[in-house]
């Protein structure tokens, strides 16, 4: 592997005592947010996947892999927020008590709000989310997808009777599209990422993403991570999670180590010159889900206030991070994991393994007494893509 293929900064920021930011995280609101979506058709805890021959080879003492791949029917995680958010909107049209909803509530008032459309801007993963839960409410909805999307992401999203195109402009001018179609046309915006004035609705997105961490507690209590990695595009994933850690106050801080596309760094490069930094250009990844050239401005207060560190790796470790989790060590279970959702694992692969990386693994205090909890985001969003990546049993 390239000596470059990752880069780091830890974060010297010294831990922020600003309780306000982390409160929209705290215990209450998860609990709530929990309820709500166990209140949805279907709905179940993805699994919890223990590698336990990885970790040996690796020389960790766990690794733990929540698989988002079994998240419904969608193959991402996503729908945690796009579906809490659209539910919470939806609640609060219906003038239901804030807090103390859930889907039935809501759905047997359909014919009061489905003349809504929601829209969004989206690499694939959203923008299906947003479709899957507009339909799911009985509302239309309309997605715009980057220069270059996938047409089997784009086929994925019209399966849920969205109006969907691919557009001509990068990420961060079509999500600045759709907010302007949104105001002409009198549509609500449900967009991941959140800039001054629009910040209501990213938060309610963020908090649906409590879930996945709500669920790890509810699956592994005995076992509590040393060390959390989380994928990053505009960070809002990434800063909900840690929100939600900074209000455990009865649970030892794990590290927290934020991993972003060399293609598309926005947070590792806001560290580095400390303001919101924006990428400009194509974004060139694989790792679709995380090529986003402007952190949300919330995520990146928070992640900025308490991340550890903050990583930028090629697509090359993404490539083994998909290998590794679908071809494992004998006795370990496979995961099908996608381009955005395998880089963390490719990532801690690397890092203790590859004696070139023995820096980063030394400042993360990586070693033999570490739990690592992982999130594998997407499965094989682009089943194509996929297996041309993952064939054969091969890691390199
Ligand atoms: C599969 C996958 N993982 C991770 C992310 C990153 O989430 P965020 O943009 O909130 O940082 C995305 C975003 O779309 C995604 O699709």
């Amino acid at each position: 592997m390239n000596k470059n293929a990752i880069y780091y900064l830890l974060n010297n920021t010294p831990k922020t005592k600003n309780t306000s930011l982390f409160e929209f995280a705290n215990m209450a609101i998860a609990a709530s947010v929990f309820n709500y979506h166990n209140s949805l058709p279907n709905y179940s805890p993805t699994p919890l996947v223990q590698l336990a021959n990885l970790a040996d080879h690796l020389g960790l003492k766990e690794i733990l892999v929540k698989d988002e791949s079994q998240r419904f029917d969608l193959n991402a995680f996503k729908v945690l927020g796009a579906s809490f958010a659209i539910g919470r909107y939806l609640a609060e049209f219906l003038k239901l008590k804030e807090g103390d909803f859930n889907f039935s509530e809501i759905h047997e008032q359909k014919s009061k709000y489905e003349h809504i459309t929601f829209v969004t801007a989206t690499d694939g993963n959203h923008g299906r989310a947003v479709a899957w839960a507009a339909k799911l409410f009985g509302c239309k909805s309309v997605v715009y997808m980057p220069k270059g999307s996938s047409l089997t992401r784009l086929e994925a999203i019209k399966n849920y009777d969205a109006d969907a195109a691919i557009t001509q402009m990068n990420y961060d001018d079509t999500v600045a599209y759709a907010n302007q179609k949104a105001e002409e046309e009198g549509w609500v915006l449900i967009q991941d990422t959140a800039w001054q004035g629009y910040e209501k609705i990213p938060r309610h997105i963020m908090q649906g993403y409590l879930t996945l961490l709500t669920e790890y507690m509810n699956q592994g209590p005995e076992i509590w991570p040393t060390h959390i990695f989380v994928q990053a595009g505009v960070g809002s994933l990434a800063a909900a999670i840690l929100a939600q850690l900074c209000n455990l106050s009865n649970k030892a801080m794990p590290e927290f180590i934020v991993v972003e596309a060399q293609g598309a760094p926005c947070l590792i490069e806001s560290k580095r010159q400390n303001k919101l930094y924006q990428v400009e250009g194509d974004l060139p990844t694989i790792m679709a889900g995380l090529a986003c050239g402007k952190p949300s401005q919330t995520a990146w207060d928070i992640v900025n206030s308490a991340a550890t560190a903050f990583i930028a790796c090629d697509d090359d470790i993404t490539r083994k991070g998909m290998r590794v989790l679908g071809n494992p060590l004998a006795g370990d279970q496979s995961i099908i994991s996608g381009e955005s959702g395998a880089v963390t694992l490719g990532v801690l692969f690397e890092i203790m393994s590859n004696k070139d990386f023995s820096k980063i693994k030394n400042d993360l205090n990586l070693n033999a007494e570490s739990t690592v909890l992982l999130f594998s985001t997407e499965g094989d969003t682009d089943p194509d893509v996929y297996r041309d990546i993952v064939s054969g049993n091969s890691w390199s």
